[in-house]
């Protein structure tokens, strides 16, 4: 069970409360200033990643005040809890386990008193022999050629994960395998899915959960219709489609071989579920040694968080920032801006993971909570964001932590394109940092050649306030293995922050009103009589909807 505190009424969140009155007032440029050791006290190295957070608002006292308000609303203990395989996630009467999937040390972890590390790794033995099969091109397709195309019909955390870490991986695809991911229920998804793939070289992961995801239950169905259109036969389908779930009854109803399907369990939820079999297109697309590699790394992250004091704590350390903007200065988002192209998804994956997991408003006892909780995530590549948003983000209103991510390495170290890269990601925190001072501007205008009125005129445009925060992360280089580190990081980070708001992190009933409604409207949309049953607007767009299809 996790402890249930509210933060507000913490001696904790009372001191931050004034010392956030002086610390609103403080700019990171005098900060900077005044300490020329501020980069060595603020950043932590975990193996091959360095964690810069000297550009945040902070002070030794911030610092200080925040890790208090963590031993109030017992951090540690929760840690503990979830590793220990308590029943934290409360409302759904589950443990919160991903960390046994990467449990790569094989050291017990129970479970009601039951080792789950045997379940675990018997998965990833049957994942491994599946990938060997696949690879050695022993496994075949109903024309009788290997498999080529690699299909994941999921969506949400059965999609995103998967998604996101093959396309980070890219430089270690395998040479004769591709993946393609289907989630989305608009049939343009799959379609132009088809167009790319052929069937008798192509194999389906039915990735649910639940197995039974409107979205992902109707991509399946329509996948087996088109290749048995494509001139695969009933028997076929067992060479062509394997599920990954938790639901067998479902699985074997869908007319896919239990022998075909690579089981988790209702501890693991969604959204951290790309180290379970879920990953199976991951392990497909890198190979099954790559797969490992990433648990690896993000097992020896879990130690870390687990055994690693608090003040140290890199995970924690995140926690506490955004809490500090969230909660203190009133941030509502949280860019997060890798300076690599194949990080493309990492925002979208966080989006979900954070926004899911943090998403509410009702505390661990259920009543509603009277501070901000889970922040707006977003954000997309450096240097696209650049020339997109960033604007808002030096010189707009509201005030936007950023997460700068960029590997050392590159592995596509064409010409000067990345130290070009870099010198934008370096660039960008220190501008952000210290802004332009409207004598540095007077004095950049003059030094065009500028008359004093005209100077005067533009100065203000062109003044910077500087003071927007950043982390940043800076990695040896993107492998399987530092992914994986820096996954766990941000899932930890968004474990700490649910304990200290007092929320359960790892439920998501608000995503199932849609999935009800959804299921109401569907057959009103039949026919063509006009629906009355709704409010007038959705009435309206119903009604509107039936005419339009029919003209
Ligand atoms: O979007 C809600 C959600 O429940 C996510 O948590 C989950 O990752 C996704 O749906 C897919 O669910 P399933 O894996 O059961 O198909």
């Amino acid at each position: 069970m996790l402890p249930k505190i509210n933060p507000t009424e913490t001696q904790a969140w009372k001191a931050l409360q004034q010392h956030f009155q002086q610390m609103r007032k403080v700019h990171m440029r005098d900060l900077f200033a005044r300490d020329p050791e501020r980069f060595e006290k603020f950043s932590l190295r975990f193996g091959d990643i360095l964690f810069d957070y000297s550009k945040n608002i902070i002070t030794e006292e911030t610092m200080s005040l925040l890790l208090e308000l963590a031993h109030a609303c017992k951090v540690k203990e929760a840690i503990e809890a979830m590793f220990s395989g308590e029943k934290i996630n409360e409302t759904e009467n589950r443990a919160v386990l991903h960390v046994a999937l990467r449990n790569r040390s094989d050291e017990p972890i129970y479970l009601d008193g039951q080792n789950v590390m045997p379940q675990v790794n018997a998965v990833l033995e049957k994942m491994q022999r599946f990938c060997e099969q696949i690879h050695s091109k022993r496994w075949t397709g109903f024309t009788g050629k290997p498999i080529r195309y690699i299909v994941n019909i999921g969506i949400g955390g059965s999609d995103l994960g998967p998604v996101m870490v093959t396309e980070a991986l890219k430089p270690y695809w395998l040479p004769d395998i591709e993946a393609h991911f289907v989630s989305n229920i608009d049939g343009t998804h799959i379609v132009e899915t088809f167009k790319k793939i052929k069937p008798d070289e192509t194999l389906f992961l039915i990735a649910s959960k639940t197995f039974t995801t409107l979205e992902t239950m109707t991509n399946a169905h329509t996948a087996r219709k088109w290749l048995l259109e494509q001139g695969a036969r009933e028997e076929d389908i067992k060479k062509h489609f394997v599920a990954l779930s938790t639901n067998r009854q479902a699985v074997e109803q869908f007319g896919i071989d239990p022998e075909n399907m690579f089981e988790f369990w209702d501890w693991v939820g969604g959204r951290y579920s790309l180290w379970s079999a879920i990953g199976l297109s991951i392990a497909l697309t890198i190979g099954f040694d790559r797969f490992l590699e990433l648990l690896d790394g993000a097992h020896v992250v879990d130690r870390y968080f687990r055994s690693e004091p608090l003040e140290r704590n890199i995970p924690v350390i995140m926690a506490l920032i955004g809490i500090w903007y969230g909660n203190f200065f009133g941030s509502e988002t949280e860019a997060i801006l890798p300076y690599d192209q194949y990080l493309h998804r990492f925002a979208a994956y966080f989006q979900q993971g954070n926004m899911e997991s943090n998403g509410k408003s009702v505390d661990r006892t259920g009543r509603r909570v009277t501070y901000p909780t889970g922040p707006i995530v977003w954000g997309e590549p450096g240097t696209n964001g650049q020339h997109a948003f960033y604007q808002l983000i030096h010189q707009g209103t509201r005030l936007i932590p950023c997460d700068f991510i960029a590997p050392a390495i590159s592995h596509n170290p064409v010409g000067d394109h990345h130290p070009k890269l870099l010198a934008n990601f370096f660039a960008q925190t220190e501008a952000l940092m210290k802004g332009k001072t409207r004598q540095e501007v007077e004095a950049e205008l003059r030094k065009q050649g500028l008359d004093e009125q005209t100077i005067q005129r533009l100065t203000p445009f062109r003044v910077f306030e500087g003071n927007r925060p950043t982390n940043s992360f800076l990695i040896r280089q993107i492998t399987p293995h530092t992914l994986g580190s820096l996954i766990a990081l941000y899932e930890h980070k968004i474990f700490v922050q649910g304990v200290i708001w007092n929320i359960f992190s790892f439920d998501q009933w608000g995503v199932e009103l849609g999935k009800q409604l959804a299921q109401t409207i569907l057959p009103e949309l039949e026919g063509d009589e006009p629906v009355q049953s709704h409010d007038s607007s959705t009435n309206g767009l119903i009604n509107s909807y039936k005419s339009m299809r029919q003209h």
